[in-house]
């Protein structure tokens, strides 16, 4: 849940009133048809457009989103929050009353690729079109397959009924007028077949960017900072470029597609939003996309590595430490190192030394539980710590695990513990120890 929820806030739902000719253009841009080839992909030879078809759904991990809590998968009714209210995906299985049964091609292709509703409405940016936007023809044809092919639920979820001004769907022309770029995917030439490949699927279904991108003040994507770490609600989604330091650029490919595929490498293990991505879509994609996709990252201008300044009293390192040596050492291992696909290595783990302290506050708070995949069905959990250490606590351990081994990032402060408690206070066992 958390998940969808932090997807659709950082996409948001932007107020831009749509000028008429603004329409036009939107309206122009739904009936183009693409007619280029998507970079072939490895695996796909005699498989059936449906085989195809859900193998690209898997891609886009379109079930996250359209299946409700304990509902069949594809039949809808799952909320979204955005700071405008509750946005509910729809029914995407082919009930023709209340799904998409019936529909051509090429309506399905504009409401997934344009944001166009079967009636001509605009469909709220909480459905990531403006990414999807780079997917073929082809590949779209073969996922409505897939989606025809799978069982028809009956099934009318909740509406979304955003109060005025946001009710009224045209101010999505605006929008779309400034973010949304049909353009289709254009393959570089002077690259391999590999990188176009991974090229394609990042930046199109794969969508990473919804999450690994930040926003601007407009809930778009701000290609300037393209995949370099974004905030989403009590996560932070890390740079994957090439950066050494902040991003993968360290990383070998093995390692990427290990992590991609399991959820976990000798580095990291993937948490909260990340896990969930691993489990729905990423794990069931084959070694050869997956390498590719690493090799694309890879190649991506990183941000600038700032090197940090960092703590400035020993007495917080002596603090953390003790904290660390009673509390975490067991399974962190008091080098650091963790345990191989099991517990993650807090040495030279590159998310916890981000600038922002958003993820390690979030574990200690919470807790996590590492992404289960068919590779690795009983996956590790980490304890929640919110019960049992304070904002001051918190920071000193942090600081510490993001300093030692090796390490380096800024220190935390007992104010931002406070406030990553609570932003996550939903949860009883934040209530800070200290207060009690
Ligand atoms: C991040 C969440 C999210 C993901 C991922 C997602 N969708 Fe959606 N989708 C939505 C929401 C929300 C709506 C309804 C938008 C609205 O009401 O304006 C929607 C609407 C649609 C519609 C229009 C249905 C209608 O009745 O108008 C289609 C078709 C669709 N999605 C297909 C897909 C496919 C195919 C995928 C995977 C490639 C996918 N979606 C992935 C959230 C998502
Ligand atoms: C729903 C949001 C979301 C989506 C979509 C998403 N990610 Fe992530 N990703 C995250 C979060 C949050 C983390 C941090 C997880 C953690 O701290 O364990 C993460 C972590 C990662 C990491 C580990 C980075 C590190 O330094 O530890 C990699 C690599 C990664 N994602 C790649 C991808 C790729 C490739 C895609 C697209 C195919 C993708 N992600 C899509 C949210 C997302
Ligand atoms: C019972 C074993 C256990 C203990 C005790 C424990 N951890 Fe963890 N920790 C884990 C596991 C397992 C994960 C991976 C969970 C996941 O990401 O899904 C993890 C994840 C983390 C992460 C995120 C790493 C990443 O790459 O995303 C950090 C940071 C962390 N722990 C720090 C700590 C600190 C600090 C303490 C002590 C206050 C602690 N842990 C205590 C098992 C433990």
């Amino acid at each position: 849940m958390g998940v969808k929820k932090t997807i659709a806030s950082v996409v948001g739902v932007v107020a831009v009133v749509g000028l008429g000719f603004v329409g036009y253009k939107t309206w122009h841009n739904s009936h183009q048809t693409y007619t280029f080839q998507a970079p072939a992909s490895t695996g796909m030879t005699g498989k059936t457009a449906i085989e195809r078809g859900q193998y690209l759904a898997q891609a886009g991990d379109c079930v996250a989103c359209h299946t409700a809590p304990g509902g069949k998968p594809f039949a809808g009714g799952l909320g979204l929050a955005t700071p405008f209210g509750t946005i509910y995906a729809t029914n995407i299985t082919p009930d023709k009353d209340t799904g998409i049964g019936g529909w051509t091609d090429q309506q399905f292709m504009d409401a997934v690729r344009n944001g166009k509703g079967i009636h001509g409405e605009n469909l709220y940016p909480a459905m990531p079109y403006n990414v999807y936007a780079k997917v073929s023809d082809q590949d779209l044809k073969d996922l409505k397959a897939y989606l025809d092919s799978v069982p028809a639920v009956h099934y009318d979820g909740p509406k979304t009924n955003l109060p005025f001004p946001y009710n009224i769907r045209l101010m999505m022309f605006g929008w779309n007028l400034l973010f949304l770029d049909t353009a289709p995917f254009k393959a570089d030439p002077k690259q391999s077949d590999e990188w176009n490949r991974g090229a394609y699927l990042v930046e199109g279904l794969g969508h990473c960017t919804s999450c690994h991108t930040p926003k601007n003040l407009l809930g778009a994507d701000d290609f300037g900072v393209h995949l370099q770490g974004a905030q989403l609600e009590g996560w932070l989604a890390p740079e994957i470029t090439g950066n050494k330091r902040q991003g993968v650029g360290a990383w070998s490919n093995e390692e990427l597609v290990d992590y991609l595929k399991t959820g976990a490498n000798d580095k990291t293990v993937a948490a909260g939003p990340m896990a969930e991505a691993v489990h729905n879509s990423l794990q069931h994609m084959n070694k050869q996309d997956l390498t590719a996709m690493a090799v694309y990252l890879k190649s991506l201008p990183g941000s600038k590595d700032e090197t940090q300044t960092l703590v400035n009293s020993q007495d917080v390192m002596a603090r953390g430490k003790d904290i660390y040596l009673s509390n975490c050492a067991a399974c962190h291992q008091s080098n650091g190192e963790g345990v191989r696909s099991m517990v993650p290595a807090l040495k030279g783990n590159n998310a916890l030394q981000a600038s922002e302290p958003t993820n390690v506050l979030h574990v200690l708070m919470v807790g996590a539980q590492g992404a289960a995949t068919d590779s690795n069905p009983t996956s590790a959990a980490m304890p929640e710590f919110g019960w049992k250490l304070t904002d001051q606590q918190m920071a000193d351990v942090s600081t510490y695990v993001r300093n030692s081994w090796g390490n380096s990032a800024p220190e935390v402060t007992a104010d931002q513990a406070a406030a990553a408690r609570k932003l996550l206070s939903g949860d009883a066992a934040l209530h800070n120890p200290a207060t009690k």
